[in-house]
């Protein structure tokens, strides 16, 4: 471990005391602080620096889960199907739609995951290329492994070349990146919108811009970003977008993914999927295939009803909290992060790789140091200080505005800082 400067101890505790008090008042201001205790667990000394991996459950969820297995699944049964069950990756979708994506309604749905759902859109998106020249995918070098490694495999399947975008992994792709790489034989860009490790949050709209300037198609991930970033990717004119429910929108361990499709490409959709839940008339079970008019014509199997429950919590709790409150608050929360980094971590050599600027940034921050590794927060887990680590040398602090406070954010990086010390 290298240490570069050691606060002397005196200075040291007067900066704890003045950060105490800072996460206090910030606390008290805080117009989302009620919704802390909606969530299971924050009754406890517990700090949970990893909502951005997996969110914490709302106190309604295992109610709502009980009375869907109940009443739903247990006094309905199969008739359950008809009456509600088969519009739920809509209903859901509109609702995540209006609460989070900037959607008009009919362009989002529940299905699959994540992975799934970002083939069945690349593919997707190069079925509405229509022009044979365009044969490049872009992508960047520190976007999600199952980002890259899907591209990797479409661009095998369909003899397609890969534009890679070497990012700078403390910070993100740029909007001169996209303008560099893409041109008339682009056919589509994917990228995600907050960086899974750097926390940098990409200029959507001036990237879906570009892209559009080149002529291409984009496909967003949002996996960090829907419900801790406002989105409006309706006036943003996104083409695709995808994202998992189980961070932010605390859809809880394996909740299916969402997909939106920008209405001017659903007339025409063409996923790779074909499977009866996304044929015109499911149920007549007739010979070929031919998609669902709309949004519908995206899913392929059974929807995962039971995995569906545990978010429509959440988005009922944002429509009440708003976006915008939401997004200010993970701001303050960042800020705050940063800040007690620069007073207690940076004189131990930590290193911030997160951009500095609030607007290039999504929920979380990643702080670098050699002496960072698996084992390191492992140690944490065990004294009930939660972050995540990411490779090669990353703590990796995730803040989740809804129930996240900010003496837990102080909790959780004292406790970094006596790894540090240790
Ligand atoms: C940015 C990003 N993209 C994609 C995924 C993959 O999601 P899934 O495992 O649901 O397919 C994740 C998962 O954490 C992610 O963080």
């Amino acid at each position: 471990m290298s240490i570069q400067q050691q606060p002397v101890a005196g200075n040291a505790e007067d900066a704890v005391a003045s950060l105490q008090q800072r996460a206090a008042g910030l606390d008290r201001q805080d117009r989302l602080a009620h919704c802390r205790s909606l969530f299971i667990g924050t009754d406890t000394p517990l700090s949970y620096l990893d909502g951005n991996s997996l969110g914490r459950p709302l106190r309604r969820t295992p109610e709502d889960v009980a009375a869907f297995i109940r009443d739903g699944w247990g006094g309905r049964l199969i008739r359950g199907w008809d009456e509600e069950w088969l519009e739920l990756p809509q209903a859901i979708g509109d609702q995540l739609g209006r609460a989070v994506l900037g959607a008009s309604p009919g362009q989002a749905i529940i299905a699959d995951s994540t992975t799934v759902v970002l083939y069945k859109l690349i593919r997707a998106a190069l079925a509405a290329v229509q022009d044979a020249d365009r044969n490049e995918l872009v992508l960047d070098t520190e976007n999600f492994p199952t980002d890259r490694y899907l591209v990797e495999g479409i661009a095998l399947e369909e003899g397609l070349t890969l534009r890679w975008i070497e990012t700078d992994p403390a910070a993100g792709v740029t909007v001169d990146q996209v303008r560099q790489v893409t041109g008339p034989r682009t056919a589509v860009v994917l990228l995600s919108h907050v960086a899974y490790r750097s926390g940098h949050l990409a200029d959507l709209p001036a990237i879906t811009q570009a892209a559009h300037d080149a002529g291409a198609l984009v496909v967003w991930d949002l996996c960090h970003s829907a419900g801790s970033v406002e989105l409006d990717l309706d006036g943003a004119g996104v083409d695709f977008a995808a994202g998992c429910t189980y961070k932010y929108l605390n859809g809880g361990p394996g909740s299916p993914a969402f997909a939106y499709v920008n209405q001017r490409h659903l007339a025409t959709l063409n996923q790779p999927i074909w499977g009866w839940m996304g044929r015109k008339d499911a149920f007549e079970m007739a010979a070929g295939y031919e998609p669902a008019p709309g949004i519908r014509g995206f899913l392929s199997g059974t929807p995962a009803i039971f995995g569906m429950l545990a978010m429509r919590g959440t988005l009922d709790l944002i429509e009440e909290a708003t976006m915008a409150a939401i997004r200010e608050k993970s701001v303050r929360l960042t800020t705050f992060a940063i800040e007690i980094f620069d007073e207690l971590l940076a004189p131990l050599g930590v290193e911030l790789a997160t951009p500095r600027e609030p607007a290039e940034r999504g929920s979380h921050i990643t702080l670098d140091h050699p002496s960072f590794s698996k084992e390191t927060v492992a140690a944490m887990w065990e004294g009930d200080v939660i972050p995540d680590f990411r490779s090669p040398r990353g703590i990796r602090v995730g803040l989740s505005p809804l129930s996240t406070s900010f003496e837990e954010v102080l909790h959780g990086m004292l406790a970094i800082r006596d790894r540090l010390q240790g």
